[in-house]
């Protein structure tokens, strides 16, 4: 029986490119750099699920919209994937974008980059709270210095980020970063996953929102039957 446990995250590595999107860091690094200088990015909002309420809803981070929505902000549009359109910042990211059309989606609503120059943390929350809506999304990052976690509201337990893709339960956790220095950044593209990548996920009826995360415990159930089979062929 597969049931999800916390905290827990989806490796998405196998799915992506991995050494392309490992290229594309200086690229990024260095488009964000000037964008400190010239632009005044919108600030991101942690929304108002915060697990500690005295922690700041702006946590200082900054957001690049790669596409924009026809309609006012609305957090419950951003898998409506006819809703959205590239922004001229895309063009800005055109490399980016390239990687972006090579991820498993059928179409792609909201794109994000949340970036910090001075790498603040980012205050611990959850996005929502419907445990009935699972958004499809992917987030990724060219390297692996933000120290981005999740968390079990029931035992404080943290798990930190350790691959470059990732899908997460962003309703039955927590998650959130530690501070670091210098520029840090990640991107998050929301949207609608390809039939084949879909057919891969286990389904939580009657908690739809837990679906990285069983899948995750699915992972984490082959690999120790692996494991188990490794041990009595030796
Ligand atoms: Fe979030």
């Amino acid at each position: 029986m597969l049931e999800a446990r916390y905290p827990s995250y989806k490796n998405l590595d196998s799915y992506v490119d991995v050494e392309r999107l490992r290229a594309l860091d200086g690229y990024v690094r260095e488009r964000l750099q000037r964008r400190l200088q010239v632009a005044k990015d919108l600030a991101f909002y942690t929304g108002p699920f915060l697990l500690d309420g005295r922690d700041p809803h702006l946590p200082g981070s900054r957001l690049v919209y790669l596409a924009q929505s026809k309609r006012e902000q609305d957090y419950y549009d951003l898998d409506r994937t006819d809703l959205w359109h590239p922004t001229s910042d895309a063009e800005e990211f055109s490399e980016l974008m390239d990687f972006i059309r090579t991820l498993p989606f059928e179409a792609t609503g909201r794109m994000i980059i949340m970036y910090d120059d001075s790498g603040r943390a980012v205050s611990a929350h959850r996005d929502h709270d419907s445990t009935d809506l699972c958004h499809e999304f992917i987030w990724f990052r060219t390297n692996l210095d933000k120290p981005f976690y999740m968390l079990d509201p029931n035992s404080g337990e943290k798990l930190y980020v350790e691959s470059h893709a990732a899908w997460f339960d962003t309703v039955n956790q927590y998650h959130g970063a530690d501070g670091t220095d210098g520029l840090s950044f990640s991107i998050r593209v929301d949207g609608r996953f390809c039939a084949a990548f879909r057919r891969e996920i286990p389904i939580s009826a009657d908690n739809p929102a837990a679906a990285p995360s069983l899948w995750a415990e699915r992972d984490s159930q082959q690999l120790a039957h692996s494991d188990e089979r490794r041990s009595l062929a030796s």
